[in-house]
């Protein structure tokens, strides 16, 4: 018989001394903040519910136009394509996002275009595509053409603005972020609109105030407009969520990004936006690349989506940026990355080691271990340590210091 509980640590204990107990942490988490106070103060912000007709003409969110035409936001300077670096910086500070103008040369927009288009259509076509009524994601691009591991690691052959887009980054958020995401947008002609969000809200109701955790790029693959869905922008919208304490008051309306085929658009992550409504009667690409800083979970896990073809030929800076570089905080196996550095090809947290082991079918994990009795089979782990672990050596000495006493 199972030894009796301490009368206080009953389930009817617990529950009869939480009654009216002062909860903060919890209270906040549960907030529904910042979007309590965002539909609160501009309740026309509210996303359509789904069986619900759009309205037009009575200044929903979602009717809008570019910022040129708006009557509220025509005559302010908001941010346009350029490639002055300067400029992108005080966009960013100011209104939450910038616009790279030939991030990609004509011929990378061309060879990415089609590459989405030719996939995009062969997934539909098998039935496997993620739709939702705003638009068709294509996922882990990561698996699905070269030219998309070059974009992660900023290739220039690829993305010729790229070491402009790493630099920008580091500045946003130090180095040492990684990828959240690698994904193509489709929208399609009739799609609903998305509710207005802001992407970093995957960090829940937690207030980031200081800086962001989380970036955008999005890479614009067609010319965009109010017809076509450029993308709905609040402007400076983070700005105001940081005068609200991570919350908001009445803001201005959204814009529809208007840019040229080839532009690149770095957006913070506390920038409300949501996708538009597609007008025209064709599809929409653009590319959304997330990064975050790097103790935030992937929304694509790379872990387990990287290929193998695509694994044994990944340099450094794609393992890196994808979250195969393990430290003492994240993302070890067995204790492998406990000495890493986090940093990219450090051998003492390169955990693509284990996971090419798995493919191969060939891991073996510690189980139980009993002193004197060796394992039937040597774990893996051995084996990855004792080839890639420089600071086994370390270890060894610290463990002599044990069998000494
Ligand atoms: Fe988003």
């Amino acid at each position: 018989m199972a030894p009796s509980l301490p009368a206080e640590f009953s389930e009817e204990a617990i529950a009869a001394a939480s009654n009216d107990a002062a909860t903060p942490y919890r209270d906040l988490i549960h907030s529904k903040e910042p979007y309590r106070s965002l539909f609160r103060a501009n309740p026309w912000m509210r996303a359509p519910k789904p069986d619900e007709d759009l309205v037009w003409g009575q200044g929903k969110y979602y009717d809008t136009t570019v910022a040129r035409k708006h009557p509220y936001w025509k005559d302010i300077s908001l941010p346009t394509a350029g490639k002055d670096i300067a400029q992108m910086r005080r966009d960013l500070y100011e209104w939450g996002y910038c616009l790279i103008e030939d991030a990609l040369s004509p011929d990378q927009n061309q060879t990415i275009y089609q590459r989405l288009v030719d996939q995009a259509q062969a997934e539909r076509d098998l039935g496997i595509a993620y739709l939702s009524e705003a638009q068709q994601n294509l996922w882990s691009l990561v698996n699905k053409g070269d030219v998309f591991v070059r974009c992660m690691t900023h290739e220039t052959d690829a993305v010729q603005a790229g070491l402009l887009i790493e630099r920008l980054l580091d500045e946003m958020m130090g180095s040492g972020w990684q990828h959240l995401s690698f994904l193509a947008n489709i929208s399609f002609p009739g799609c609903r609109p998305q509710g207005l969000h802001q992407d970093h809200g995957l960090v829940g109701t937690y207030k980031f105030l200081e800086a962001p955790v989380h970036f955008n790029t999005i890479y614009v693959l067609q010319d965009v407009d109010e017809v076509n869905g450029g993308t709905l922008i609040v402007p400076g919208s983070h700005q105001r969520y940081i005068e609200g304490n991570g919350t908001f008051g009445e803001l201005p309306p959204p814009i529809n990004l208007e840019a040229p085929a080839g532009t690149i658009m770095l957006m913070d992550g506390r920038v409300l936006h949501g996708g538009a409504v597609n007008k025209s009667d064709d599809l929409r690409y653009i590319i959304t690349n997330s990064v975050v800083r790097p103790f935030i979970r992937q929304q694509e896990s790379f872990h387990l989506t990287i290929s193998p073809e695509v694994l044994a030929n990944a340099s450094e800076k794609l393992l890196w940026r994808c979250g195969f570089q393990a430290n003492g905080q994240r993302s070890m196996v067995e204790g492998y990355g406990y000495y890493g550095s986090g940093k990219p090809g450090d051998g003492n947290g390169a955990i693509v080691h284990a996971r090419l082991a798995m493919e191969a079918g060939e891991y073996r994990r510690i189980g139980e271990l009993s002193p004197g009795v060796p394992p039937i089979e040597t774990p893996t782990l051995k084996m990855i340590q004792e080839q890639h672990e420089s600071w086994r050596v370390v270890a060894r000495q610290l463990i002599q210091r044990i069998r000494a006493k």
